[in-house]
């Protein structure tokens, strides 16, 4: 078929973008409070919340704190709330053993929200980093990261991160065969409801330094995380990564870091069609509200346009320090 060139262009697109109506209609994607998880930081005592410099209005909160935040959370709709303990720095030890405490502040804070808010589910971090000494995620002879010897202890806290109440566990560690080995004692210990959500594509990155310093982690940790965090020039090992953690017992899997690493949330989903999370991290979160707080850019805009390109690539939920924000600004 051929067309007679016209003196007006073939395919009009502006056409589809001519009123919010019209483009309501177009839309393809869209961010729903149900896609939002919340990490927040807990620290000891009560009645406080201290600010974390790096990361404007996000707080560390004691318990009863916290109970208020997860409640305010839970009445704006998000689904989930994720828990990153700042451990005090006398209980940070060489063997970790904080980390399987039943009353670690982890375990305390979940006990609480469940009581508080029975329907807000729980997710939890496992990884030895908040109760090392080096500021690694797993143990550390002469230098080097120990995987099967952490992996034990990974368990441990995972079942005790279940016995509190915890609805998702989140590995963050990078080991080699977590997964199967908490999927198993979970299996055992009666737990065979609570999710595993993988950080399966977790990548060494420059932009999780916020973070540190809001666990307390920045002085202490000795090195890189490079043997056991991706490197951020590979593509094809994030889906095996996946393939591995899905066959070993993962329900849901993480990409890590977010922004910088959309292609790979977008090769998770299409590839693999497995539930695909991605984490906004401190440092994307800190960028956003650094240029925002200097008038830069808007803020507000930014965090919704953010939070859009995931879904976009094709995620089904996002963690996001946003998550309160964003559902407000859902909520209208
Ligand atoms: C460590 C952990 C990190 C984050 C979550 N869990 C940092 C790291 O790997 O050093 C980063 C989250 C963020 O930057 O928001 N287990």
């Amino acid at each position: 078929m051929t067309r007679l060139a016209a003196p007006f262009p073939a395919a009009r697109f502006r056409r589809a973008r001519k009123s919010p109506a019209i483009r309501a209609l177009m839309q393809e994607n869209e961010v729903s409070v149900n896609d939002l998880i919340w990490p927040v930081f807990l620290t000891e005592g009560t009645d406080t919340e201290e600010p974390v410099p790096s990361m404007p209005g996000v707080y560390r909160y004691s318990v009863d704190r916290v109970v208020e935040a997860a409640k305010e959370g839970a009445d704006l709709g998000i689904p989930a709330i994720c828990l990153f303990p700042y451990t005090p720095m006398e209980k940070r030890t060489r063997d970790c053993a904080e980390a399987w405490n039943p009353d670690n502040l982890s375990n305390r804070a979940t006990r609480a929200i469940k009581a508080a808010c029975p329907d807000l589910a729980i997710m939890t971090d496992v990884a030895l980093d908040p109760y090392n000494i080096d500021g690694h995620d797993g143990f550390v002879v002469d230098g080097v990261i120990q995987n099967d010897e952490t992996i034990e202890a990974l368990v441990k806290q995972t079942l005790s991160q279940a016995e509190a109440g915890a609805d998702i566990i989140g590995p963050s560690d990078m080991m080699d065969g977590r997964i199967a080995a908490m999927r198993n004692a979970l299996e055992a210990g009666g737990h065979t409801n609570v999710l595993i959500l993988s950080y399966a594509a977790k990548y060494a990155s420059a932009f999780y330094g916020p973070f540190r310093d809001a666990v307390g982690a920045t002085g202490a940790l000795k090195g890189d995380k490079k043997t056991y965090q991706m490197n951020a020039a590979n593509s094809d090992e994030a889906l095996r990564l996946v393939t591995r953690d899905i066959t070993e017992g993962a329900d849901w899997v993480m990409v890590k870091p977010g922004m910088p690493y959309l292609d790979i949330c977008s090769r998770v989903k299409r590839e693999l069609q497995v539930p695909t999370f991605a984490y906004q991290v401190s440092g994307e979160y800190a960028m956003i509200q650094a240029a925002a707080q200097n008038g830069w850019i808007d803020g507000d805009r930014a965090m919704a346009e953010s939070l859009l390109a995931f879904k976009r690539a094709g995620c089904d939920g996002v963690l996001t320090y946003f998550a309160p924000a964003m559902a407000r600004a859902l909520n209208g």
